[in-house]
């Protein structure tokens, strides 16, 4: 298979090292994990591997028993993720990467050959959408696309969903969780159109908001983005969602944005459907609440899918990735926030109990509960903030 890197492939002016990672052998410039990734002449982060190991346990998982499908990377940096889905899922015949950065593509060229792939990935240096869009303009699409970028996933987001065949599951991430979450709110609102600010249930809130940018830029496009997997980690978020014509499902997703709000007198958070039922005051104690929205209430994961990664998933080779997929299988779905334990053991002024002996505690009463990925004191179920405290004051 031909590119047009030719006189790309060969030497780059800075010092690299050889690393492992998965099946692959890479060459990555020698100060990466010592310095900031953006700070490197080619970007590689070593903490993302799980995001690679999670891209390469879903595509394996969803697309088990396919063969010679096709997957591009539009912004491969060094090409270890891409690289890692063509060596180890199993299911793809050819891949496609592009990066902006010349040495990138240089490095990625060098780690193309190391890893026997000469015939089998295609590189070019590249803008992302252009990337993306021409390949559209010839009526190609991809089974799987990724979505990798520093920063902001919204930049990509509309080319990504056209480039991605239906029937096929488009992987994004992002990192600019302040404005995901609500901690710079300005920035929300003008990037992702949402009303937010900081609470306590900010990891949830950046989940929703970027599930929602997702299905609101699909839904424009006549396309349902519907998430199969969606989990929070270290520095990013990241979501997989399986792409689908059809208005009726579109509509059927976007009906389940909505709203939240956290009472900031007794920290209970309330949801609504529709904007007007929000604003006011806190049904429990009559406080002003400000509400945040539109996100995605709905189900940020798929029970169902979860359930058949993890009886696939190689949990010897990807054992961290095993471990979160366990976690995000046992989560309550249809809860679209948690009480963090370490906030109730604050405000009894007592310390924080053990979130397993909650959730069964809370189970024994006659709730449902669950523990959450999103924090470690974490606690999904559907009893108000002052039943989970009663219950905890019972527990001491
Ligand atoms: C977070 S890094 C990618 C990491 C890679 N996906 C991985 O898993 O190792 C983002 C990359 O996007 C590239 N980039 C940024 N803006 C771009 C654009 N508009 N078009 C193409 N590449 C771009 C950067 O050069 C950088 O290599
Ligand atoms: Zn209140």
């Amino acid at each position: 298979m031909r590119d047009s890197n030719e006189n790309l492939i060969g030497q780059v002016d800075f010092e690299t090292k050889l690393i492992r990672e998965g099946r692959a052998v890479l060459v990555v410039p020698s100060m990466s994990g010592s310095a900031p990734p953006s700070h490197l002449p080619v970007f590689f982060n070593p903490r993302s591997k799980i995001s690679r190991d999670l891209a390469v346990s879903v595509t394996a998982a969803f697309f088990s028993g396919a063969r010679d499908l096709r997957v591009i990377e539009p912004l491969t940096g060094l090409g270890a993720r891409v690289i890692r889905l063509l060596l180890e899922a199993g299911v793809f015949g050819v891949g496609f990467a592009s990066d902006r950065n010349e040495q990138a593509i240089r490095l990625a060229s060098m780690n193309r050959e190391l890893n026997g792939l000469t015939e089998r990935l295609v590189l070019r240096r590249a803008n992302a959408n252009l990337a993306m869009m021409e390949a559209v303009s010839k009526g190609e699409r991809f089974d799987y696309v990724d979505i990798d970028p520093s920063g902001s996933h919204i930049t990509y987001i509309e080319s990504g969903i056209l480039a991605t065949k239906k029937g096929g599951i488009l992987g994004v991430s992002a990192t600019d969780l302040s404005a995901l979450s609500g901690v710079s709110p300005t920035t929300s609102e003008w990037r992702y159109g949402v009303q937010l600010h900081r609470t306590y249930v900010l990891r949830e809130v950046a989940l929703r908001t970027m599930v929602c940018s997702v299905i609101r830029s699909a839904a424009k496009l006549g396309i349902a983005a519907s998430p199969i997997l969606t989990v929070h980690l270290n520095h990013f978020v990241r979501t997989f969602v399986r792409i689908e014509g059809g208005i009726t499902k579109a509509l059927d997703l976007l009906r389940r944005l909505g709203y939240l709000s956290v009472c900031p007198a007794c920290h209970e958070v309330s949801t609504a459907n529709q904007l007007r039922e929000v604003i006011g005051r806190c049904v429990h104690c009559g406080s002003e609440v400000k509400p945040i929205g539109p996100i995605f209430l709905g189900r940020l994961s798929s029970p169902e899918f979860c359930e058949k990664l993890g009886r696939t998933i190689e949990s010897g080779m990807y054992r961290e990735t095993a471990r979160l997929i366990y976690r995000v299988a046992n989560e309550l779905q249809d809860i679209p926030y948690y009480y963090p334990l370490s906030l109730i053991a604050r405000l009894s002024k007592r310390s924080t109990p053990s979130p397993l002996k909650v959730v069964q505690a809370l189970r024994d009463a006659g709730h449902v509960a669950s523990l959450t990925h999103l924090d470690p004191t974490g606690v999904k179920t559907n009893a108000t903030l002052r039943e989970v405290r009663d219950l905890v004051a019972g527990l001491h």
